[in-house]
């Protein structure tokens, strides 16, 4: 059996206020994203094959940050951190800061967990917030894929179905749902929303990971309340996937209101 541990939307910064926007102010209140980590592994003794890390990695990131939260994980857990990018993160200093590999200039990878293959698809691109997949990227998962591997994962930043989340889905070629469908992918896995979310995309499991920063939710009022809930996935393969979700709920915590919303 292979155990995963899937963690999203750490938003790490050493200074909230390097770039000051309406999030800045909020973001400097909350419980350091290291430190929300360790109360989601209060509800978990066991020894991980690999951690995933599904983007938004750093707020603002520079190189070293990344290289930071790279040494610190890979220390804390003693196995491969494999990560995507997401709209929030430098893709260049994240490339440098975790040693990633690229192809034909498309951030892709594959990793193999025991008999598990994890392949990295990007979305994150900084221009996009949105998220977008490219056709280059759609090449290489195709390509990927011809080679059979029962127990395939695919991990991406932005969510992909539309009903989710209030929040609009990644932008992706049509051909995206063609190429999964026909494999034999196990189950594809995103961030981004910061809500748990489960379902199927091409009629394969896909799973939506919480954060490790804050939440954004409308209160009963419309105001958009800023507040932190860490919550992480634990995945146990054998011939099927299943999960569980690592939330400990004592730890929830309001910090306010974003300057927008009330519409
Ligand atoms: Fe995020
Ligand atoms: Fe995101």
């Amino acid at each position: 059996m292979t155990a995963i541990l899937h963690l999203s939307d750490l938003h790490y910064s050493e200074d909230y206020h390097r770039t000051e926007t309406m999030y800045s102010p909020l973001m400097a209140q909350m419980t350091a994203p290291l430190r929300q980590l360790s109360w989601v592994l209060e509800k978990t003794d066991r020894k991980y094959d690999a951690v995933l890390l599904s983007g938004d990695i750093c707020e603002y990131g520079t190189e070293e940050e990344y290289r930071k939260v790279h040494e610190l994980l890979s220390e804390r857990f003693g196995c491969p951190v494999i990560v995507t990018a997401g709209n929030h993160d430098n893709l260049k200093e994240l490339i440098a800061g975790f040693g990633l590999s690229t192809v034909n200039g498309e951030l892709f990878e594959v990793h193999q967990v025991n008999d598990v293959r994890i392949i990295c698809l990007n979305s994150g691109h900084p221009e996009y917030n949105d998220g977008f997949i490219s056709q280059a990227s759609c090449d290489l998962l195709e390509e990927q894929l011809k080679t059979e591997v029962p127990k395939t994962i695919i991990m991406t930043h932005h969510h992909l179905l539309a009903d989710q989340f209030s929040l609009p889905c990644a932008a992706y070629p049509d051909r995206l749902k063609e190429i999964i469908e026909r494999s034999s992918v196990m189950a594809i896995v995103t961030g981004h929303t910061h809500h748990f979310y489960q379902g199927s995309f091409a009629g394969k499991r896909y799973l939506t990971c919480g954060s490790l920063s804050f939440v954004v939710d409308r209160d009963k009022t419309g105001k958009l309340l800023f507040y932190q809930s860490p919550s992480a996935l634990e995945y146990l393969i054998d011939e099927d996937l299943s999960y569980r979700i690592l939330d400990p709920e004592k730890e929830a915590r309001s910090i306010g209101y974003l300057p927008i919303g009330s519409d």
